[in-house]
């Protein structure tokens, strides 16, 4: 089939990972639509991409609105539970994803996960996200997953916001000992691993694993060092650095840090469990971006509005 003729669906285009999933595929000449909750956002792509409403509470609109499409690539889920979105309703609303996929006639499922999911974990995002995948590899869908740990890149918010705070403030808290690890990989990274998986026909379940693993202390020791910080380094017992979250997140009207972001933080889980997949490196990249890492504030909320 000519690549104009071809269809690939994305969820969440105008977000982080799936932006980047959406500009590899319209380079290759693969025509997008999207689905997302914010129809209305600017569309960079214009015509380039279409844009449909993501309603999981409408299975015959969510089959219309997967139609015509090759590959699915779901980038949706949430970074914690709010309101009556709990990591059960986001774990139904994906599962309802996978199957109006298969009714619609869909021939691959790109899925992005999170490295160390496990349907028997005891924190809700790393077990919604054990189940999903349990679900999409019985689900007679041909699938690749992706579980990426910390993903960087211009717009991320995690790393952006401890360098915003490094830049600011004569102290910065760890929780913990901060000797737990992280294994950050490149957004160019992954989407590209998420295409090149999209090519192939066998079921695969992978880390998206940068080349580079950091201690948290190190981790922050080299946001600080990138960005010039004098601010002390102080470890903190977990609960502490929850009460100084809540407070921060209440004066910026944000969620910072949750409770089970520490535990999966502390508990080793973002690291990969075989080599790695992906070649930038992170010390490399924040070389570049020295000047724009951690200028501005990036509001989870806000970007929820
Ligand atoms: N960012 C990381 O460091 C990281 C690390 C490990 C795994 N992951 C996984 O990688 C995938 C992509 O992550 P990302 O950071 O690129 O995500 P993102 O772009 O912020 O969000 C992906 C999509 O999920 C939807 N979404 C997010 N939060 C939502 C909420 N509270 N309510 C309703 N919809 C929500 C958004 O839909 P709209 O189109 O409506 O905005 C968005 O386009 C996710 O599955 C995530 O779990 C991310």
């Amino acid at each position: 089939m000519a690549n104009q003729e071809r269809l690939n669906v994305v969820t969440g285009a105008f977000g982080y990972t799936g932006r980047y999933i959406t500009e590899l595929l319209l380079r290759s000449g693969i025509k997008v639509r999207t689905l997302t909750a914010h129809p209305n956002r600017f569309n960079p792509w214009h015509q380039r991409v279409e844009v449909s409403p993501l309603n999981f509470d409408d299975p015959d609109s969510l089959v219309r609105s997967l139609e015509g499409a090759e590959v699915v690539f779901n980038t949706y889920w949430i970074r914690f539970s709010r309101g009556d979105l709990t990591f059960d309703r986001a774990t139904t609303n994906v599962t309802s994803l996978i199957d109006a996929a298969r009714q619609a006639g869909v021939s691959r499922l790109i899925h992005i996960s999170i490295t160390s999911a496990d349907p028997d974990s005891l924190l809700p995002y790393f077990r919604g996200k054990g189940r999903i995948e349990q679900y999409l590899m019985q689900s007679g869908i041909s699938y690749g997953i992706l579980r990426p740990a910390i993903i960087f890149g211009s717009e991320d918010i995690l790393l952006n916001n401890i360098a915003w705070m490094l830049r600011r403030f004569p102290f910065f808290t760890v929780p913990g000992d901060g000797n737990y690890r992280v294994q950050p990989v490149a957004v160019s990274d992954l989407a590209q691993l998420a295409v090149d998986l999209a090519a192939q026909r066998q079921n695969v379940c992978i880390d998206a694993a940068g080349p580079e693993v950091f201690t948290f202390d190190e981790l922050v020791d080299l946001l600080a060092r990138t960005v010039a910080s004098k601010a002390r380094i102080i470890h903190v017992n977990p609960s502490v650095q929850l009460i100084l979250a809540r407070m921060f997140g209440l004066l910026k009207r944000d969620v910072t840090l949750t409770r089970d972001e520490i535990r999966g933080l502390m508990s080793d889980l973002l690291v990969a469990r075989s080599q790695p997949t992906a070649a930038t490196r992170l010390t490399e990249w924040l070389a570049g971006h020295a000047n724009l890492i951690g200028v501005r504030y990036r509001s989870e909320l806000s970007q929820r509005a």
